[in-house]
């Protein structure tokens, strides 16, 4: 990702932030919509679930200057997903779910460069999650 990206991430996220739980909401929405079957890997409560995920999108783009720091946290995470019943394919699921509730939430904002730096940066998390699903171990 480039510097230039990772500044784009950070404002257009600064923007969701006082509507994160509204954002929450569209999100699972559009995953549920796309995928029916997820409904049944999401076993708490989903307002909580909600806040964990922006709350895990924002360490994530606070982070994204710390690689060393960041990839420990994604590879762990990656791995305790395996537990949640999450496949590979999962992920390209949930990260057209993102740009669609980013795309919604953002309105005007989300300008063709600032879907390329999400994309990038969905693009290296996921990845850095699949990767560590391989090797389950990891999983604390
Ligand atoms: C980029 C990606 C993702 C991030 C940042 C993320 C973040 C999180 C976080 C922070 C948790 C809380 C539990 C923990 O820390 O282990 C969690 C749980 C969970 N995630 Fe993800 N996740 C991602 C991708 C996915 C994908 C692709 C799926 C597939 C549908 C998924 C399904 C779940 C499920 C089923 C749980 C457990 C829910 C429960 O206990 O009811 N996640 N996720």
């Amino acid at each position: 990702m480039q510097d230039h990206q990772v500044q784009l991430v950070r404002d257009s996220f600064a923007l969701v932030r006082p509507i994160a739980p509204q954002a929450a909401a569209l999100f699972y929405g559009h995953l549920f919509d796309a995928d029916p079957s997820l409904r049944a890997l999401f076993r708490g409560d989903m307002v909580d679930q909600g806040e964990r995920l922006m709350t895990m999108i924002g360490s994530a783009v606070g982070l994204l200057e710390k690689p060393d720091v960041l990839m420990p946290v994604l590879r762990n995470l990656g791995a305790r997903h395996v537990g949640y019943g999450v496949v590979d394919a999962h992920y390209a699921t949930v990260g057209g779910a993102l740009l669609l509730t980013l795309e919604q939430g953002l309105g005007d904002a989300f300008t063709p460069e600032v879907r390329e730096a999400w994309t990038a940066m969905y693009g290296i998390v996921s990845r850095t999650m699949i990767e560590a699903s391989r090797e389950p171990a990891l999983a604390t």
